[in-house]
């Protein structure tokens, strides 16, 4: 077996300590099993064997050295074992899309677990073909904004920093359910409504970068706005009566499809509602709902509106990349060299097959609940930089040797 696996011993279990921790964590993934011990510790025959199979039928596509030579396409060397067999089992169950199988699905689980024994025995590649991905980089500290920073220079300019302007006529974008944010956005290009500079500047955004916005207003500290009326308070909570519906108790609307009205800039509030009576801004539901109201009565209405309290949305800040990566390496382990066979190296893979994987979680084209629900809340930002820094990593190899146990018997 020594002579089998000329590689560093990075790890060595017992097969006793081995099984108990796989049984703690059986339900993230099914336990090992006990065929596939055999290509985790296997015998100099089995790789011989798995090298033949290799040589017929894998190395036209992977090389004999399991060494990617395409964008796209995995490095297999030094693979985890179990890892290994259960990704090829998934191409043949059909829960990974690509179509390989018409060159391997004959197989049986003896060609498929000692051609999985092969290729993990073998030195993984460290080979970084994409030159803007350097060698052992540092995990991305990076803001999880980061992307939309340049786009949103524009938006600084009148609605300040953090959404709450100051300039008096400005809407807060704060306490914005981040659904409604999309919906007033997309509103200036499909023009119900009208506002010549924000509809030139939402024509140049794409849709996830606009619910990105929403989510950056979203987590912002909400202030109530500075321009707060000079209408009757209680007039205006008198007749909010009538909006509360829809807007809240006090303006801070549940629904997510709502504006929040709490806090909102008065004048600016004023405005929309004449624009929904003239139909500047056409809405049947908020028509309806100012049809009736006179001048000074939106101007009540502003005034006991921008003066409650707007509440934080219940909405996440998006990780960071350094935050993500920690959550990836409690399964992949440290860098990327996952210590469980089950769970696959990342480290020293392919690029563009990382990110071309991740999608496929997210997006249905790899069937795996586990790696569905931390792929989908990715951003393809996200995606882009976690790959680059486990593709980055120095691959290592691991090695699990069988040591004889007292008490192995009454396992
Ligand atoms: C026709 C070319 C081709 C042949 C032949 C082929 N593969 Fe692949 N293999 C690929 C491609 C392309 C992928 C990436 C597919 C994807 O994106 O899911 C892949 C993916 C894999 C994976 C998944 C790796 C990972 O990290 O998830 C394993 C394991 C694998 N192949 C093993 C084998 C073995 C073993 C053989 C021989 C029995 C073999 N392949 C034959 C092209 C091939
Ligand atoms: C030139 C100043 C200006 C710039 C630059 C600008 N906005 Fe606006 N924005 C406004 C004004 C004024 C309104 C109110 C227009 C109206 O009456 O419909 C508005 C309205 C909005 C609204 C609707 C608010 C609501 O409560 O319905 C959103 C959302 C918004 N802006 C987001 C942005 C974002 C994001 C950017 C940057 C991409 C941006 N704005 C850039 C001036 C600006
Ligand atoms: C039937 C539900 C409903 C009722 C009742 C209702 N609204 Fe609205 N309101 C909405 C919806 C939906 C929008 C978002 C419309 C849009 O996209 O332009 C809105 C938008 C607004 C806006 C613009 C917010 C912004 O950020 O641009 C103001 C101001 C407003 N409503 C005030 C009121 C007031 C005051 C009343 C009571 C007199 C009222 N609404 C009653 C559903 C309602
Ligand atoms: C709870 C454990 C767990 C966590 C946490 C986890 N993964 Fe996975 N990951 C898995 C398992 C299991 C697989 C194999 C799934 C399969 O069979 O397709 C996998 C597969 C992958 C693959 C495919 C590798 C290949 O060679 O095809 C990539 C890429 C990946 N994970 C990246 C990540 C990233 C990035 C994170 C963090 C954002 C992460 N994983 C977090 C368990 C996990």
């Amino acid at each position: 077996m020594k002579k089998a696996m000329p590689l560093p011993l990075v790890i060595i279990a017992t097969l006793l300590g081995l099984a108990s921790t796989l049984v703690q964590s059986a339900p993230l993934t099914q336990a090992i099993q006990h065929q596939e011990r055999a290509a985790l510790f296997p015998s100099a025959d089995m790789i011989n064997q798995g090298r033949d199979v290799a040589e017929t039928i894998c190395s036209s596509c992977h090389g004999m050295d399991g060494i990617s030579d395409a964008e796209g396409k995995p490095h297999l060397a030094g693979q985890r074992a179990v890892y290994l067999y259960r990704a090829q089992k998934a191409y043949h169950e059909d829960s990974r899309v690509e179509e390989i199988n018409q060159h391997t699905g004959f197989l049986n689980d003896n060609a498929l677990l000692s051609v999985a024994a092969y290729y993990s025995s073998l030195t993984p590649a460290f080979k970084i073909e994409d030159p803007s991905v350097a060698e052992n980089v540092d995990p991305p500290e990076e803001d999880p904004f980061l992307s939309l920073r340049a786009s949103m220079r524009k938006c600084i300019r009148c609605h300040d920093e953090t959404g709450n302007a100051e300039g008096s006529g400005m809407p807060n974008l704060t306490a914005q359910n981040p659904e409604y944010f999309v919906t007033s956005m997309l509103a200036y290009v499909d023009g119900s409504r009208s506002h010549k500079m924000m509809k030139k500047l939402v024509g140049r955004l794409d849709e996830a970068s606009i619910r990105d916005m929403g989510v950056f207003y979203a987590v912002q500290e909400p202030l109530r706005s500075k321009t707060q009326g000079e209408g009757d308070f209680n007039v205006g909570r008198r007749l909010a009566e009538n909006c509360a519906s829809c807007h809240g108790e006090d303006g801070n609307a549940k629904k997510a499809k709502m504006p929040t009205l709490a806090g909102q800039d008065a004048k600016y509030f004023i405005k929309a509602m004449k624009h929904y009576k003239d139909g500047t801004r056409q809405h049947k539901k908020m028509f309806d709902a100012v049809e009736r109201l006179s001048e000074q009565e939106m101007i009540d209405l502003a005034t006991y509106y921008a003066t409650q309290e707007p509440h934080q949305r219940d909405v996440r800040t998006p990780l960071k990349s350094t935050e993500w990566i920690a959550r990836c390496e409690r399964c992949h382990g440290i860098d990327g060299n996952s210590n469980d066979p089950r769970f696959p190296m990342l480290a020293g893979q392919n690029l563009g097959y990382l990110t071309k994987s991740l999608t496929a979680y997210a997006e249905g084209g790899r069937d795996n609940t586990t790696m569905h629900a931390m792929a989908t809340p990715l951003s393809s930002a996200d995606i882009d930089r976690i790959g680059a820094y486990f593709a980055s990593q120095q691959p290592k190899a691991v090695v699990y040797i069988q040591l004889p146990c007292a008490d192995d018997e009454s396992q």
